[in-house]
């Protein structure tokens, strides 16, 4: 299958925040129902502590918050100290409309996640966002984290296989079952789901679209070959969890005098499960 550069809705400019909010607050209900990133918490914690600030994470293209919701605490019991997460985006919620969970704060200005003068201490996350970006940009992201000498995981809930299309099929009939779970309640959500359609239409587009985009394990890896980052540690894969497909690419700062580093796996794509 090859990968095609398609427009999604939740990165259009002209698009009103309560109608991208039904796109980025259905996508963590459907994270957090699914529960499938937690099954790499174990790399986003080695990851963090490869950090210049190990308790810190900047959440880039974060949405409504994404998985950390319900993985904030989760990866806060894997730390040694209580770990601090700033979501950011280009178009950032507000206050009001998003309720952090404890550690978790909210970035108020534009953060373009392909800025490469923007200077991101602490573990660089991108969660449903990568796929976006067309190689070029997608490359420049990478290169930001080496040339920082910080760590970076993507994480996607989507595999680029055909294995995908009937959970692509089914993504109206999803929006329709899982509505009544998304928060925070609104009744605008319910009348623009069962009154007029629009959000099984936009939700539905941005997920055919983002499978159509979304990168391989063997792509990533080839992106982050074409990066000057001898020093960093890749480690990209793909699996089904509860159903639910989830692609990844993890790369982090090797500190020769750490003797775990030291003996350093070489960066190869894991098997899929
Ligand atoms: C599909 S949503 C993913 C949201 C969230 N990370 C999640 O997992 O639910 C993609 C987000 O990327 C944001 N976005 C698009 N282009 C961006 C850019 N260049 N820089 C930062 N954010 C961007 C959009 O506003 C949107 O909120």
């Amino acid at each position: 299958m090859r990968r095609l550069q398609l427009f999604e809705f939740n990165e259009a400019v002209w698009l009103p925040a309560t109608l991208r909010a039904l796109i980025t607050d259905y996508l963590v209900c459907l994270t957090r129902m699914t529960g499938a990133f937690e099954l790499r918490l174990r790399l986003l914690a080695q990851a963090l502590r490869h950090s210049s600030q190990p308790q810190r994470i900047i959440d880039l293209c974060s949405g409504s918050g994404g998985p950390w919701h319900h993985l904030a605490d989760r990866l806060d019991r894997r730390t040694p100290e209580p770990i601090e997460i700033v979501l950011t985006d280009l178009y950032p919620e507000t206050a009001e409309h998003q309720q952090c969970p404890p550690g978790v704060s909210l970035h108020d200005q534009p953060l373009d996640a392909t800025d490469s003068e923007a200077r991101l201490a602490g573990l660089q996350t991108l969660f449903n966002a990568f796929h976006q970006f067309p190689p070029p940009q997608a490359k420049a992201v990478l290169a930001r984290a080496v040339a920082q000498g910080e760590p970076i995981a993507i994480m996607e809930l989507l595999q680029r296989r055909w294995q995908m299309l009937p959970l692509i099929i089914l993504t109206p009939l999803m929006v329709l079952l899982l509505t009544p779970w998304i928060r925070p309640f609104r009744w605008w959500r319910l009348a623009l789901t069962y009154l007029l359609p629009l959000a099984p239409l936009l939700i539905t587009w941005d997920s055919l679209v983002s499978w159509l985009r979304c990168y391989r394990p063997e792509e990533l890896l080839e992106l982050s070959g074409q990066i000057d980052a001898s020093q960093f540690h890749w480690e990209a894969g793909s699996y089904w969890y509860r159903g639910a497909p989830v692609t990844y690419l993890v790369g982090y700062p090797i500190n020769e005098c750490d003797p775990a580093d030291a003996a350093g796996a070489p960066a190869a794509p894991t098997a899929n499960r």
